[in-house]
């Protein structure tokens, strides 16, 4: 039995949530590097609490035929779900800079029957794709992982279509990118705020181009979730008002730095 079943079972849940706490804290002390490394990859099967997939597609919204991006994917926890809502004629392109991490989401589709999954090795920083070629793209305990999450933000910016999304799921480690710092960071790119869940430790924040080139502030989707409903949670959710006359252009990626 694997795993993940065992850890479904509603006695075992808060068990495992404690479990999954515990090694996560112990990981924030023991591996304090990024990309997470491969040889840990054992404790990535292990589901975070509070960032579980029904969390994620919650905010993700995933629709059959959508052509969706994973940056992070580690051993494929979201990915193996993920793709097959999109069904056979959509597709999951999961990116990650470690090719190990890749080769392993991969072996795991196929011994699991997941079809749809396109794996390609990259910085998320410089990303190997053409403008507005995905639907919605997300990331999990990712975001703080990359060298520059503003230029992450601005390049999944980039990639996505007008009317996309992009989900950001973070926990409390080292690498965490805190709330208000990820609302900045994705004003600056031409997003904004526009759903939330879950405390400050690990929380899913759903992000939305701005239609700023119209010179109108994005309105809030269905997705949005009141601020009121998040104590202590003071988050700008608006795109800022372009000055008049002019039609921002998003900043593509510049040089990156390698990661070891
Ligand atoms: C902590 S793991 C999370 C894995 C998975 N999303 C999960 O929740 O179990 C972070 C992942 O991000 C990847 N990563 C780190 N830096 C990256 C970068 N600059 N570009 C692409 N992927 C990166 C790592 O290799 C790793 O697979």
């Amino acid at each position: 039995m694997g795993v993940r079943s065992v850890l479904g079972r509603p006695g075992v849940r808060w068990g495992a949530a404690a479990a999954a706490a515990g090694a996560a804290a112990w990981s924030w002390w023991a591996f304090d590097s990024a990309p997470y490394p491969y040889a840990q990859h054992r404790l990535l099967d292990l589901p975070l609490p509070l960032l579980g997939q029904r969390r994620l597609e919650s905010l993700l919204r995933p629709q059959r035929g959508e052509r969706v991006l994973e940056i992070g994917p580690g051993t494929g926890l979201q990915s193996l779900r993920t793709a097959p809502r999109l069904g056979p004629e959509g597709r999951l392109d999961v990116v990650d800079v470690q090719q190990e991490m890749l080769d392993h989401v991969m072996a795991r589709a196929a011994r699991e029957g997941v079809t749809g999954i396109v794996p390609t090795r990259s910085d998320a920083g410089a990303l190997p794709f053409p403008d507005g070629a995905f639907d919605a793209a997300y990331l999990v305990t990712a975001l703080g992982e990359t060298p520059d999450p503003g230029t992450t933000l601005t390049e999944l910016r980039r990639v996505v279509r007008s009317g996309g999304r992009v989900v950001v799921g973070e926990f409390f480690d080292r690498h965490q990118v805190r709330r208000t710092a990820l609302a900045r960071h994705a004003n600056a790119a031409g997003l904004h705020v526009t759903g939330l869940i879950g405390p400050p430790f690990a929380y899913f924040a759903r992000l939305e181009p701005c239609r700023s080139a119209r010179g109108h502030d994005t309105p809030p989707s269905e997705a949005h979730i009141p601020e009121a409903h998040i104590p202590g949670a003071h988050l700008p959710t608006a795109c800022a008002p372009a000055p008049k006359g002019h039609r921002p252009e998003v900043r593509l990626a510049g040089p990156h730095p390698a990661v070891g």
